[in-house]
């Protein structure tokens, strides 16, 4: 029996469905049993817990086998769902992971920055691969670049969201709902892409559907362990993906790029008011100030992928979705 935490999100949710299509059984955590049933028509038994609540872990953890972890805090839609909070979560759930006897532990992380002890998600990463360390349990942590279905739609369109469950962009998260409103269609609409950071900066653009694939065949032992770098099958510029988009939409599509000051000072301002828009604006500098310029094929072999989706045959998957 696997454990997911998480399994409401845009990428917990597959995890969800691609185990269950492989016939594995899976207890899906959720707050809200009300919301999941689409999890449960999957098959998965849903399980209520809350990682704010230490004591209702144990329930959830009985009987599981292995944990992938995919919950966070970037979107929060419940009070209280602050990333410091789901930290100590976490470190609950991974220390009442191995006293359950569970034996494996996977977790959805980013990649590793000089940033990362400044920004909340990532710190919380890193924190958490210690723990699982200094645990008993046998561990993975897969480590990603930014996502084509999340980052490509935050960046100015609709176009990566369509045909997306559960997608993060749609979380019913107030700031989260202001900023798409504002700036959701600057591609679509003016051919204007507002990037993080400089135009030429590389990422290594992994489809959400790709990194539930790796998260789901992490759970093998055999699949090694400590952090593993899976990134997407080219690294392109935003200059590069502007290009796609210009070819995928037939219109020009111009890259307006914002400096990682802005976002840092901008996330400094913010922080003591309102903490989760700080959290967010600190991950828009993280990317604005790191590269994922990684060639990550022996990754993606060493967990049995198969090929992985490229930015423009996601996008021109999207564009022939109809419009709903
Ligand atoms: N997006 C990217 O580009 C990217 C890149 C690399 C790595 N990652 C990592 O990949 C994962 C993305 O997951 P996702 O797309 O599924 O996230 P998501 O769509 O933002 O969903 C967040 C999930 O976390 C759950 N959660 C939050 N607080 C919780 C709590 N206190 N107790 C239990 N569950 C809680 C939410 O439950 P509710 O629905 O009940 O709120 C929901 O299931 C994250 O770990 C992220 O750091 C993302």
């Amino acid at each position: 029996m696997i454990l997911v935490v998480g399994a409401t999100g845009q990428l917990g949710s597959q995890v969800v469905r691609r185990l269950r299509a492989e016939g594995t059984p899976v207890r899906a955590l959720v707050r809200d049993r009300a919301a999941a049933s689409d999890l449960a028509a999957t098959g998965a038994e849903l399980v209520v817990a809350d990682l704010r609540e230490p004591g209702s872990l144990d329930a959830a953890l009985t009987g599981a086998t292995a944990v992938v972890a995919t919950a966070n805090a970037i979107a929060p839609t419940t009070r209280g769902d602050t990333a410091d909070a789901v930290d100590a979560g976490y470190a609950e759930l991974v220390a009442r992971a191995e006293r359950a006897g569970v034996s494996r532990f996977v977790l959805a992380a980013v990649p590793e920055t000089p940033l990362d002890a400044r920004v909340p998600v990532a710190r919380s990463k890193r924190r958490t691969e210690e723990r699982l360390a200094g645990s008993g349990m046998s561990w993975l942590s897969l480590r990603m670049p930014p996502f084509t279905e999340v980052w490509l739609a935050l960046v100015g369109s609709e176009l990566p969201l369509r045909g997306e469950q559960r997608a993060t962009l749609h979380r019913p998260y107030a700031a989260l709902r202001r900023f798409r409103r504002l700036t959701g269609r600057t591609i679509d609409r003016f051919g204007v892409m507002v990037v993080p950071g400089p135009a030429s900066a590389r990422q290594a653009f992994l489809s959400v559907h790709d990194a539930a694939a790796g998260l789901a065949a992490a759970v093998r032992p055999e699949a090694g362990a400590g952090p593993l770098d899976l990134g997407g099958p080219e690294a392109l510029s935003w200059t590069e993906v502007a290009e796609i988009y210009a070819r995928v939409l037939d219109r020009r599509v111009r890259v307006v790029s914002q400096p990682a000051a802005v976002y840092a000072a901008v996330s400094r301002l913010a922080a003591p008011v309102a903490p989760s828009l700080a959290g967010v604006l600190a991950l828009n500098r993280l990317i604005a100030s790191s590269e994922t310029a990684w060639d990550t094929a022996d990754a993606a072999r060493r967990l049995g992928l198969g090929p992985l989706r490229t930015v423009e045959q996601v996008l021109r998957e999207k564009a022939a979705l109809p419009v709903r």
